[in-house]
């Protein structure tokens, strides 16, 4: 899932485009950085932290990893307490900043977070309702159904039904393990990269280092590279390359029956299906944006996770897979037309009506939300609120699945929902 932004890059509305604007991510240059002896300084900036120096015994059930030579000196109790471990931080010669791990092993009942971040940047990751509430994780929603198994098929391990599940069912729920402020990977020297994640996985609880581990991917920057995702982490304004491991046990699909939705606020990444799913069958989720065309879906998976391209949109006939190129393009130009300024264009339901045909057509399912969401808008602005709350309806269980409940996108269903004639 390497860079792969789980929600569409572009702004559903005109009002929203300055607003996303500002979350842009951030493209500073940080220069290659060269760990400083015994630096004295760490991270007492992101509110959490008060300066007096605590033991470094971190309490039961914490494994303490001995810290290299150049880790910080100083050591911050917090409140309330945010880290189980004492910040450990590369600092730069160069650079303002340094970039720090933080750990707290104890989050999720004991699965435990390493966030990697620069010192004063990480605090507004914190500021998430998961984080106030210790990322509570109950029993995992698809082993209680025990709907769907593990299975070993032509694509390696997956995942598989073993009985009929509903669309928009819940799967899994799980908060991640690894997090890194980007672009902090691609800045760094190589053997900074691999300290920083070594001591961010190091300072994990056993079982989660584990299924770390248990991931593909050559060592410990390989693993992260090929399954983490980019998101938001609390009210940051940064990108995040967030890992969770179990999610990559569901495979790719181009056109696939499950989604993934990340939530910045809960910190958790859920798996849920977006159309019924039949016993037997793989339950997939795409790595991929949905309006890739062939060429393009095949270079990226080549490129990123060294695989080709086997799914049905992928290996049918270079008829269909021509309409279905030339259905995507057609798609991705309506989408730029409707969500662009609404000034002097007259409202135009039929037109995102013939958007929602085309997601279906192309079996799009998650997306699919979003074109119905769009012509919910098109009757609002034609002042037919109630044809407009009827398809705000049509949208928001498939569009909640796809983009997770906290999206721009869900936010404007619900004023639709919500509003009088
Ligand atoms: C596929 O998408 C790429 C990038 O948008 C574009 O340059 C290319 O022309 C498209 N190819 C086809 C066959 O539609």
């Amino acid at each position: 899932m390497r860079l792969t932004h789980l929600t569409p890059g572009f702004s559903l509305l005109p009002s929203l485009a300055s607003a996303l604007h500002l979350l842009s991510p951030q493209t500073c240059s940080i220069p290659a950085l060269i760990p400083r002896a015994f630096q004295s300084t760490s991270d007492p900036s992101d509110g959490f932290f008060t300066s007096s120096p605590i033991s470094t015994t971190a309490g039961e059930a914490v494994s303490f990893t001995p810290p290299p030579p150049f880790v910080a000196a100083v050591f911050y109790t917090s409140s309330p307490p945010s880290w189980t471990h004492e910040p450990f931080c590369l600092e730069s010669i160069e650079a303002e900043n340094g970039f720090c791990v933080y750990t707290n092993a104890r989050f999720a009942s004991g699965r435990g977070i390493s966030l990697i971040g620069v010192p004063g940047q990480v605090g507004d990751a914190l500021l998430a309702g998961g984080w106030r509430r210790g990322g509570e994780e109950g029993a995992q929603p698809g082993e209680e159904m025990s709907a769907w198994r593990d299975m070993e098929g032509p694509k390696g391990r997956g995942v598989v039904a073993t009985a009929s599940i509903p669309g928009a069912t819940l799967l899994q729920r799980l908060g991640p393990v690894v997090g890194v402020q980007d672009p902090i990977l691609q800045a760094v020297a190589r053997d900074d990269r691999q300290t920083l994640l070594n001591v961010a996985v190091s300072r994990l609880p056993a079982k989660s280092q584990e299924v770390f581990w248990s991931q593909v991917g050559d060592g410990v920057e390989g693993r992260v590279e090929t399954n983490s995702f980019l998101a938001r982490l609390g009210r940051s304004v940064y990108w995040w390359q967030v890992v969770v491991p179990e999610s990559a046990r569901f495979n790719h699909d181009c056109r696939p029956n499950a989604a993934f939705a990340f939530s910045p606020d809960e910190l958790m990444l859920e798996v849920s299906t977006l159309v019924p799913v039949k016993p037997g069958e793989e339950i997939t989720v795409s790595y991929l944006a949905p309006y890739l065309n062939s060429t393009a879906r095949r270079a990226q998976l080549a490129e990123q996770w060294s695989f080709a391209c086997t799914c049905a949109a992928c290996t049918s006939s270079a008829r269909d897979t021509l309409n279905s190129d030339l259905r995507l393009a057609q798609i991705e130009k309506m989408i730029a037309e409707l969500t662009a300024p609404a000034e002097g264009r007259p409202p135009d339901p039929m037109k995102a009506q013939k958007l929602v045909k085309l997601h279906e057509r192309e079996r799009l399912w998650g997306a699919a939300g979003l074109a119905r969401l769009l012509v919910a808008i098109e009757y609002e602005r034609l002042g037919d609120m109630e044809k407009a709350r009827l398809w705000a309806g049509k949208a928001e269980v498939g569009l909640g699945v796809w983009v997770g409940r906290e999206h721009e996108f869900m936010v404007k269903i619900r004023e639709v929902l919500g509003k009088k004639e």
